[in-house]
């Protein structure tokens, strides 16, 4: 077997230089003859130019006349050199069938010296040696280029799916021996790459993650000492973001668990059949249907209003095609026990307890008193002057030793991880008791300043009326009026009239 591809390549080597004994007669310029491996699938550019002498001598453009034929040695099917392309003097083009949409010159290059052939997308038969033929004026030029194919294949092919046995393999066209493969994944530039040798060629990924997704490159050493290496891209559809996420949400507040897969599933050809949502919660699965919109890649599940019941685990599972892929999402609820149930009043020791349901062990909490004017951004204006005497700012529990008016308002519990801030929580400090009437504190002052405000409006609004009344009797009886002024003593009858407005008008 080696032998007898032993002697097909001596018969391939030796046939361009009959070939040019031949064509001894005309002045002959070859190339060396060149290997090109490329990865099937991928695509091929068999190259062939005039050296930077030739077009030198050429005067920079080669004539219009040019031929170009473009024949293949050998391969699986064809054992007899045949014709892949060929390109006339007239410029009429012609194509081997079997490779026709895949094969090309360009055109435009022809006469700048650049004769390449390009084969895209390069399958596995199509291995063997090229060899281009070149005739303008009197010249001929001829180039040698041998194709070798790396395959890369993958099981289950594209796409591989998150968490399914992956098995990569990969093999050439070289004739020798395989000594030994090699995989190479770098990942994102800045990440360490990953190597992987073997002997037996095969990679297998028990359970592949988004993390394995990238470029990756296959080497293939061979026992006569030849390295081939092809790259390629793994896709893996799975999820975006981090494998566990968890999402911290306030007790009372809405919350959005997602679940988004990496890429389109119509992009493989495959779509979605389902998505659904389950919470592991007590041991039983408790389901939740889905609306989405199914041609998406997103199916994120909403819960308006969620209580430390609430938090736990959730999974999302989604049946692409015929297989199904699953993401759990932790929920954790962030609430705020006061240590005082009920009103608080003046003067009280109170303890506002930060919690967590799930706590992953890095987070931290820290506490800030929100400045209650509306028209600052909360955040902003968290003040620290307020935490001044307080103990424990930093930790989950905020101590009041003393509650006082200037602690009214709201409190707000942030939880901090590696990553930064992860959620938080309000709550609404508000004193009641007798010390609120005896001294008023800024809220009750606010509300006492709202009520005055009212009354002295209802009060200029009878006046006013009693003055339009009064305005509007006088034309008629001015004498009455004096009488009226002279007689009647003015409180009395101001204190009647009112009372008669406020019956009537107010
Ligand atoms: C010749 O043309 C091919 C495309 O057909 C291109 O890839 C290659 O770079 C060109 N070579 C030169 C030397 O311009
Ligand atoms: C590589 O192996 C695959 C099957 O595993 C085969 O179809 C292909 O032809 C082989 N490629 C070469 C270049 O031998
Ligand atoms: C689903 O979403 C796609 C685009 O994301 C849109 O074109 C299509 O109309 C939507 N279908 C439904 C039923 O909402």
């Amino acid at each position: 077997m080696r032998l007898v591809s032993l002697v097909l390549f001596l018969t391939f080597t030796l046939l361009p230089f009959t070939a040019g004994h031949i064509q001894l007669g005309l002045s002959e310029g070859r190339s060396r003859e060149q290997k090109v491996w490329v990865r099937e699938g991928s695509s091929a550019v068999l190259p062939c130019h005039l050296s930077p002498r030739k077009m030198r001598e050429s005067s920079k453009q080669l004539p219009d006349k040019i031929s170009v034929l473009w024949k293949r040695h050998g391969g699986s099917v064809h054992q007899e050199p045949h014709v892949v392309l060929e390109v006339g003097y007239s410029g009429l083009q012609k194509t081997a069938l079997l490779m026709k949409p895949r094969v090309s010159l360009q055109e435009p290059a022809l006469r700048n010296g650049n004769f390449s052939l390009r084969i895209v997308p390069v399958r596995s038969e199509d291995v063997g040696l090229y060899e281009a033929q070149v005739k303008y004026k009197t010249e001929v030029h001829s180039c040698h280029v041998e194709l070798g194919v790396i395959t890369v294949t993958l099981f289950p092919p594209n796409p591989v799916m998150e968490n399914e046995l992956l098995l990569m393999s990969c093999n050439s066209s070289h004739q020798a021996s395989l000594v030994e493969t090699c995989w190479f994944h770098s990942e994102h530039p800045g990440r360490t790459s990953r190597t992987f040798c073997s002997l037996s060629g095969t990679l297998s990924i028990l359970h592949p993650a988004m993390s394995d997704a990238g470029s990756w490159r296959c080497q293939l050493r061979y026992s006569d000492k030849e390295i081939v290496s092809a790259t390629f891209n793994l896709q893996i559809l799975g999820f975006d973001g981090p494998t566990s996420p968890v999402v911290y949400a306030a007790a009372g507040s809405a919350a959005d668990l997602p679940c988004s897969l990496s890429y389109l599933p119509s992009a493989f050809g495959m779509s979605v059949v389902a998505a659904h949502w389950s919470h592991l919660a007590g041991g039983h699965l408790q389901d939740w249907g889905i609306s989405q919109n199914l041609s998406s890649r997103s199916f994120p599940l909403h819960l308006p209003v969620v209580g430390p019941g609430d938090a736990g685990q959730y999974r999302c599972t989604v049946s692409v095609g015929h297989r199904t892929i699953s993401r759990d999402v932790t929920l954790a609820v962030v609430t705020v026990t006061p240590s005082i149930q009920g009103p608080v009043s003046e003067g009280n020791h109170l303890l506002l307890i930060c919690s967590l349901t799930h706590s992953q062990g890095h987070e931290h909490f820290q506490w800030k008193h929100l400045d209650p004017a509306p028209t600052k951004s909360k955040l902003a204006v968290a003040t620290s002057h307020n935490l001044e005497g307080h103990s424990s700012q930093m930790g989950p529990t905020l101590e009041i030793p003393q509650v006082s008016q200037k602690d009214t308002g709201t409190w707000e519990c942030s939880v901090y991880g590696p990553e930064g801030r992860l959620g938080a929580v309000e709550y609404d400090l508000q004193i009641t008791g007798a010390q609120v009437s005896s001294a008023p504190s800024v809220l009750s002052g606010q509300i006492t300043f709202g009520l005055t405000l009212t009354i002295f409006f209802l009060l200029a609004v009878c006046v006013v009326a009693l003055a339009l009344q009064k305005r509007a009797q006088a034309p008629a009886f001015p004498a009455l009026e004096g009488m009226f002024a002279v007689n009647v003593p003015w409180k009395p009858m101001e204190e009647n009239q009112k009372g008669k407005m406020q019956q009537t008008e107010c």
